[in-house]
């Protein structure tokens, strides 16, 4: 386990989602360091972390996470690389680890992240990659960092557009879903104070039972669907409406743009 000092170039959702894990995990305040340009932002950093370092310009450093919109994600690395990182992890979407390698330059070692928003409760889920180059204690230490706020995969980087298409985006997918249901109980007549506790606590509870469950996600559909019962007839509508295809097509969708704006 490597903890050493860290900082952070940008503390806004996602940086500070990190950092509220890592402090969580037990990394000493005062061993993380956040970078931001808003002294409104930095004070209410310092307040929500009591102990962190904040400040305006990147200090000399040995490792680095960039939490920044992409636009900026190769200065910032660039900045940390300057500021003496050995290390930099990015979650900036769409920036590719030559990007991030050639603003690094040769003695920093970069990873490059997908994570997404269920990280702001420590339930995220991320995709990593990195170069063949990177050494796996670096692909690990970048590993622990996420793996703060959630769970963390490996993937070639060829694939995480895939990653962005299924964990990065999928909570807006899910939330639709959530929305349409919604919408659906007002339909039928529930208030919609009681159509969004219905909605909320079946996601909140069909979700902890996925997650829980070693049966597989068509086994538990399975587990609720008896033969011409209420459910049997629902999901006959969903497939005879095209579920199946919407998803394969909103994932392909996805999968597209996301590669567009990578380029
Ligand atoms: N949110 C997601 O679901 C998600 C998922 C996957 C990946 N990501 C990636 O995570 C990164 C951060 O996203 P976010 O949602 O956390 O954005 P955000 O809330 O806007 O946070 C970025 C923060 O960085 C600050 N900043 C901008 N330029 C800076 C600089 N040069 N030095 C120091 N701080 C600077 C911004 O300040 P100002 O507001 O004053 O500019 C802001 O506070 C993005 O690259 C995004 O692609 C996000």
């Amino acid at each position: 386990m490597n903890r050493q000092p860290i900082t952070f170039v940008g503390g806004g959702n996602m940086g500070s989602a990190i950092i509220e894990g890592l402090v969580r995990a037990g990394w000493a305040a005062a061993d993380i360091t956040v970078v931001e340009l808003s002294s409104d932002r930095r004070n209410a950093l310092a307040t929500m972390f009591p102990g962190i370092v904040t400040s305006e310009s990147v200090l000399p450093c040995s490792a680095g996470v960039i939490a920044v919109k992409p636009g900026g994600a190769a200065q910032a690395c660039h900045a940390l690389a300057a500021a003496g990182a050995q290390r930099v992890l990015s979650i900036a979407a769409g920036i590719s680890v030559a990007t991030l390698q050639e603003a690094a330059g040769d003695h920093t070692a970069v990873v490059r992240a997908m994570p997404n928003t269920p990280a702001l409760i420590g339930e995220g889920m991320a995709g990593i990659c990195a170069s063949d180059s990177t050494s796996a204690e670096v692909v690990q230490w970048a590993e622990e960092i996420l793996g703060a706020v959630g769970k963390v995969v490996r993937v070639p980087e060829s694939l995480i557009d895939a990653v962005t298409a299924i964990s990065g985006s999928g909570p807006a997918y899910v939330f639709l879903v959530a929305e349409a249901l919604t919408n659906s109980a007002i339909e039928q007549g529930l208030s919609p104070e009681v159509a969004d506790l219905l909605v909320r606590q079946l996601f909140v509870g069909s979700a902890q039972l996925l997650g829980q469950s070693s049966e597989s996600a068509q086994q538990l559909r399975a587990n609720v669907t008896s033969p011409n019962g209420v459910t049997a007839a629902a999901i006959a509508t969903l497939e005879a409406t095209g579920l199946r295809s919407a998803i394969s097509e909103t994932v392909k969708s996805a999968v597209i743009r996301s590669r567009e704006m990578g380029k």
